[in-house]
């Protein structure tokens, strides 16, 4: 196991015990808590057992609560029957009818209030719209959408008749999206024509197009929301608007009864090896944890109004925006644009004009917010917040401090919460009404969540802030259930050490005195690029099939606001620019990189030589390259370098 990535990281010892009026108002306390633990404690299965039949409504109630005879590929509640879409939506009309599901806010400032019982119409029209279309039981969907109601309506209605969504992020290119749509093989694509984002349209139905163009024979109809009244192409046979396919449909949808085991989604994401990889989530324990983690970790409650940030593109929008919420009956706020559209204020416009309880976004939006000054957010009537969530990376200290005393008045804890797409939903995070919480770290497992830290021999590492590989030694109801088609990289990514035992999460962090996680930092080439996953591999084949580059290599570098940014190092097929600078090359790569992938991929700087690094045995000296980029002293041996012009080279300084 390489270890190498793992670097130390910051020592904290400030403490932010939970606001009395947090406290007083809070459902969850100490002793709930601890309860909670010690149930989790003596009987891990039956107390997610007590969980599932308290928290989700059943069709059919489950006899056993955890099949493992097929481990890793655990099968929770196997014989319980329920669906996800009953559970948040039709289970709320009886009391919730008309409370507001969504506030959807446009880039634009179109605002609009749909209540559970619109929502619920919305659901069941579409999915029977979906079905008329052919869509049955299995069949895969991908959802390429702006962020908009109609997003969480389509995941919905997938949900609704059993169909497997798998949502391709916004700005991700054609050939991701192709990627994709054939590792699924769909059936159904769902866009729109186009979404406001930054001030321009995302030219979403031009890009399926693309995607579609050649090759992606699974896919028979493709279906268009009318979002921006843009010019496209619609192919006969093939394209059909969404309010097209909903004529006539009728408001009556019987949800598929589905077994807790089978699969709800799939989402894709980066690894250290290959392509993305589509992490498949199934629907009984998923939802548990979803409700689970809203309740315990968001401390929901009927008055709050709730904002995560996500995109629906990431597992984020999928637990946070399109099912927790939701499941708990919540109202939540779901805005289409980005940050900084009209300025710099519009996250807390959208706070204080719509009464935002609880906020929760990625540490590379507050550092960027953080950047503009305090007056911005100081102009706004953030009165309603009464609870701050982080996700995505590491919070440093100073962006901790400031979203907590500038965004929280010092009165709003915050949950900097830990967790992947493979988990599916927070399993290291404060419980705010309990926890004293310290800058910079997730805190402590939630009950049930049995993470620990381990060294190379799977033993745990007991000394305190001493490194090691986070894992999680038993089983927990949302895990990822397989790796999509390839049920032996699931096995070999995951569970590759300790005899197959612990789920290997491929972060390394440390336990602190009193027991707090500190995550330090991804054990694998994968870069975490404002709160996003990118395998640096997959930017490397990116970069290689230009026809200029024969060879490249790429790290990440620490970055004040994104957290990491991509460094690429390049090898040309001819010879090497001039003093190693080519500006309009250097563009063009970029350029190449986010039409491959998308424009979160873009290495932020290329650095030209006539050769890699490599040790005898032909490997890329990968920790001397990320030395380089972060501009540290070299100390490694580099006697194996064929020349030493390279290592200036590499420096940029030849
Ligand atoms: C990182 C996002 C530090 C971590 C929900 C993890 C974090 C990867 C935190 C998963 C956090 C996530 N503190 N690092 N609170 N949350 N990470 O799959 O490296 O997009 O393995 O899921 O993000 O990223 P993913």
């Amino acid at each position: 196991m390489a270890q190498e990535n793992i670097e130390s990281t910051l020592h904290e010892d400030r403490q932010f015990p939970p606001s009395e009026s947090f406290v007083q108002q809070a459902s969850l306390h100490a002793a709930d808590l601890d309860k909670l633990y010690q149930q989790a404690e003596q009987d891990h299965e039956g107390f997610w057992a007590e969980q599932a039949r308290q928290l989700i409504d059943w069709q059919q109630p489950f006899t056993q609560t955890l099949d493992s005879s097929n481990a890793p590929h655990y099968r929770w509640f196997p014989d319980g029957k329920l669906n996800v879409s009953y559970n948040c939506l039709d289970r709320q009309l009886e009391k919730n009818a008309d409370k507001t599901a969504i506030i959807f806010e446009g880039e634009k400032g179109d605002v609009e209030h749909i209540s559970y019982r619109e929502l619920h119409h919305k659901v069941c029209v579409f999915a029977n719209a979906l079905k008329a279309q052919g869509v049955n039981k299995g069949d895969r969907v991908i959802i390429y959408m702006p962020m908009i109601t109609e997003a969480v309506v389509a995941m919905q209605a997938c949900a609704r008749i059993g169909a497997i969504h798998s949502v391709v992020f916004g700005g991700f290119s054609a050939s991701s999206m192709k990627d994709r749509i054939e590792d699924t093989g769909a059936k159904v694509v769902i866009t729109a024509d186009g979404g406001n984002r930054g001030g321009k349209v995302v030219p979403l139905k031009d890009t399926t197009d693309q995607a579609l163009e050649n090759g992606c024979d699974s896919v028979e109809t493709v279906i268009v929301f009318k979002r921006c009244d843009e010019n496209i192409t619609m192919q006969d046979g093939r394209d059909v608007w969404w309010h097209d396919a909903e004529q006539g449909q009728s408001e009556d949808c019987e949800p598929e009864w589905m077994d807790a085991a089978d699969p709800l989604f799939l989402l894709y994401t980066s690894g250290s090896t290959g392509k993305p990889k589509g992490i498949q989530h199934g629907c009984g324990g998923y939802l548990l944890n979803a409700i689970t983690t809203m309740r315990w970790v968001f401390d929901i409650q009927d008055s709050d109004v709730f904002w995560c940030t996500a995109d629906v593109g990431w597992i984020t929008g999928h637990t946070y925006v399109a099912y927790g919420p939701l499941a708990t009956g919540a109202t939540q706020v779901i805005y289409e644009g980005v940050p900084t559209v009209p300025d710099a204020g519009r996250f807390w416009d959208i706070c204080a004009r719509h009464g935002v309880t609880i906020f929760y976004t990625a540490p590379t939006a507050i550092r960027a917010l953080m950047k503009v000054g305090d007056d911005i957010p100081n102009s706004y009537d953030l009165s309603s917040l009464r609870l701050l969530g982080t996700v995505g990376e590491p919070i440093n200290p100073e962006a901790w401090m400031w979203y907590y005393n500038v965004i929280g008045s010092g009165r709003c804890p915050i949950v900097d919460t830990w967790w992947q797409t493979e988990t599916g939903a927070h399993m290291i995070a404060p419980v705010p009404g309990v926890t004293h919480a310290k800058p910079g770290s997730c805190t402590r497992p939630l009950p049930g969540i049995d993470a620990a830290i381990v060294n190379d021999d799977g033993e745990e590492v007991t000394t305190a802030n001493q490194g090691g590989y986070l894992v999680i030694r038993k089983p927990w109801p949302s895990m990822i259930q397989t790796i999509w088609g390839d049920d032996k990289r699931y096995k070999e990514t995951y569970w590759p050490y300790f005899g197959g035992k612990y789920y290997l999460a491929g972060d390394s962090a440390r336990r602190d005195e009193d027991d707090f996680f500190w995550i330090m930092g991804r054990i694998d080439d994968v870069l975490n690029v404002s709160g996003h996953r990118l395998g640096t591999m997959e930017i490397e084949s990116a970069l290689v099939s230009h026809p200029n580059v024969a060879e490249a290599a790429v790290v990440g570098r620490p970055h004040d606001v994104k957290g990491e940014a991509v460094f690429a190092y390049v090898v040309l097929k001819g010879t090497r620019p001039d003093g190693g600078i080519d500006e309009d090359l250097t563009q063009e790569l970029r350029n190449w990189v986010g039409t491959e992938i998308g424009p979160i991929a873009k290495p932020d700087d290329i650095r030209y030589s006539d050769n890699l690094p490599k040790t005898r045995s032909g490997k890329i000296m990968r920790r001397l390259l990320r030395a380089i980029a972060k501009g540290e002293e070299i100390t490694q041996d580099t006697s194996t370098l064929e020349n030493e012009s390279i290592l200036l080279q590499l420096q940029g300084k030849a």
